[in-house]
């Protein structure tokens, strides 16, 4: 018997540093999504098969963490395969975390609800990373768009009807997200005052955002994404190529625009209508920005036919 799951990728929204140091955020899952098969072999090892190195390790974790957890000694044969490359930055190594114990539960017969699947699945990526909020975690798990609170001390769905009308642009660097929780951890401990300042105001946008977005105000949204923007400059984790892209996306009249994670490259995201959309996309191209095509609010970890 194989099984077979996937698990969604990730944006963030909102909130993004602050919410390591214990403020809520606001993520989205989407549509890229990771594969993971699973099956019982008869042989001494196991067998995994990821095209990425990266994604292997966090499933030889999770392999052996299960497996130690549940006393299991059979052997597993675990085939990974993605819709998007972890180059980009949304989020493979937590959706195949996350994938890889849905598919042992259910092949070993633990049943293992979404509370369990996002604990088991972030211990494994604090085991890897050492640092980071589980967001990702979360969100690969429950998918939709969550309101997040470090360690998934609350995780609550977002009571919004639809996707948001996003443009993605790929900056072309690839981001060091260790690197940059390290980075404001240091500012934190020299300027403590003036970096909760900071964190509080991105707080009380995300709230703003929350709302926001249960009420389908989209301008507002923007406004509040573009917000966010400056407050994570004062953090100094954006370059000046995101910084570019997001200043050409608003130009050409996307309602916000923003950087999306740790910054220091991955992703921007701009918030735009169906009238605005071609013109945000070719600024962004101009500005040397890869389009990266996906919806978000898709379904979190899944069984696959
Ligand atoms: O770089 P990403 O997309 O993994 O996002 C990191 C977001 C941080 O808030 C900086 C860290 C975290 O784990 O929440």
């Amino acid at each position: 018997m194989t099984i077979k799951v996937s698990a969604p990728g990730k944006l963030m929204l909102f909130g993004e540093h602050a919410v390591v140091y214990g403020y809520p955020c606001l993520v989205t899952a989407v549509d890229k999504r990771l594969y993971v098969e699973a099956e019982r072999i008869t042989a001494s090892e196991d067998e995994i098969i990821a095209p990425q190195v990266k994604e292997s390790r966090f499933v030889l974790e999770s392999l052996a963490y299960f497996k130690k957890r549940f006393k299991i000694n059979q052997a597993v044969r675990i085939k990974t395969n993605g819709d998007f490359s972890h180059r980009v930055g949304l989020g493979s190594s937590s959706a195949v975390t996350v994938a890889t114990f849905k598919a042992l539960g259910r092949l070993f017969g633990q049943d293992l609800d979404a509370r369990q699947i996002f604990d088991l699945s972030y211990r494994v990526n604090l085991r890897i990373q050492g640092v980071g909020s589980g967001f990702d975690i979360a969100v690969a798990t429950y998918g939709k768009t969550l309101y997040f609170v470090t360690g998934g001390k609350v995780i609550i769905p977002v009571a919004t009807r639809q996707p948001l009308d996003l443009v993605v642009g790929y900056s072309g660097v690839k981001a060091d997200t260790p690197f940059y929780i390290r980075k404001v951890s240091e500012a934190f401990r020299h300027r403590r005052v003036q970096m909760r300042r900071i964190f509080s105001e991105i707080a009380v946008l995300v709230e703003q955002a929350r709302s926001a977005l249960e009420k389908a105000d989209y301008r507002r949204v923007g406004r509040l994404m573009t917000e966010n923007q400056r407050l994570l400059a004062q953090l100094g984790v954006s370059i000046p190529k995101l910084d570019t892209m997001i200043a050409r996306a608003l130009e050409a009249g996307a309602l916000g625009a923003k950087l999306s994670g740790a910054g220091g490259g991955d992703c921007m995201i701009a918030l735009v209508t169906k009238t605005t959309r071609q013109a945000v996309e070719q600024a962004i191209s101009a500005a040397g920005g890869e389009l990266i095509p996906v919806a978000n609010h898709a379904a979190g970890v899944k069984l696959e036919p």
